[in-house]
């Protein structure tokens, strides 16, 4: 596995080779990762992982400076899972001007869900994996289904930019008791990594009630946000909406969209200092 830094060594690396698949990470993997590099790894002729933690993707208080940084057990997961490349550059390298030219994503899918709560947080993501696409010039990139806005914000921008790049959507893994892989459940503390199944559980039961056909969707919504604040949780939203646009499905079209699978519950909830994520599909 080679390990380059900067960006000339990597387009000479490439060179040689027709069809790179790309896995974009901050590191500090976990096996949800490495199930998105495996699944990556048959589909392009030299497999890339970039490690690379993106100070523009987060707000001023957020987790910047104590993000997790593995790279000696996160090269040797690599390594093992099947990675040819690990595109690993420094701020300097990615950044070596401040980054003047920024990628906005449309407002109506940007500006909601994570981007309300988080604004600016994927003009930084877009930003990030346009540089990074420009770099490594994949044939295909692999991002996790955990991300769900992410995922669709970077399928949009590859179509509205006409990236020759086919963005793939890896499928959530999930600990014995449901919750969701990320790095971030390394911050949670013992009582609070049990209490943790709660998001997930939450996310089972409303998708379980719109199955049985409860149709008030905004009573739904408010009971999981209470049923999680009882317990302690400070969530940000738990919503239904629809695949498509994320943007709230009308009571008249619920059932056809169940029918279609064309429903997703999303969640976002804060336990202690620590931020979660998760959703599923309908
Ligand atoms: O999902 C992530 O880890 C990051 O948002 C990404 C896509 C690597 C961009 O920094």
């Amino acid at each position: 596995m080679k390990i380059i830094k900067t960006i000339s060594e990597l387009r000479a690396y490439l060179g040689n080779f027709k069809r790179p698949a790309f896995v974009p990470t901050m590191g500090n993997l976990h096996a949800g990762h490495l199930a998105l590099v495996r699944q990556a790894k048959p589909l392009g002729d030299v497999l890339v992982v970039s490690i690379f933690v993106n100070r523009l993707q987060f707000l001023p208080h957020e987790d910047f400076d104590t993000y997790p940084r593995t790279w000696q057990a996160d090269c040797q997961a690599l390594e093992q899972a099947g990675c040819d490349v690990v595109f690993a550059p420094s701020e300097q390298e990615l950044y070596p001007e401040p980054q003047g030219f920024k990628v906005h994503p449309p407002a109506e899918l940007a500006d909601i869900l994570e981007g309300h709560f988080r604004p600016g947080f994927f003009v930084g993501v877009s930003t990030v994996v346009m540089k990074l696409f420009a770099c490594v010039q994949p044939r295909v990139a692999v991002f996790g289904q955990k991300d769900y806005q992410q995922l669709m914000v970077i399928k949009r921008m590859a179509q509205q930019f006409a990236l020759p790049i086919e963005v793939l959507g890896g499928p959530t893994l999930r600990a014995e008791d449901g919750l969701a892989l990320s790095s971030r459940n390394n911050y949670l503390s013992a009582p609070e990594r049990a209490e943790a199944v709660h998001l997930s559980q939450a996310l089972q039961h409303m998708a379980q009630a719109l199955r049985d056909g409860v149709t008030d969707v905004a009573q739904l919504e408010q009971q999981a946000m209470a049923g999680l604040t009882a317990r302690g949780w400070q969530p940000d939203y738990l919503v239904v909406r629809r695949r498509h646009d994320l943007q709230t499905p009308k009571a008249a079209e619920l059932a056809d969209l169940l029918t279609h699978q064309g429903l997703v519950v999303l969640a976002a909830a804060r336990l202690g200092s620590t931020r979660l994520i998760d959703n599923l599909e309908v």
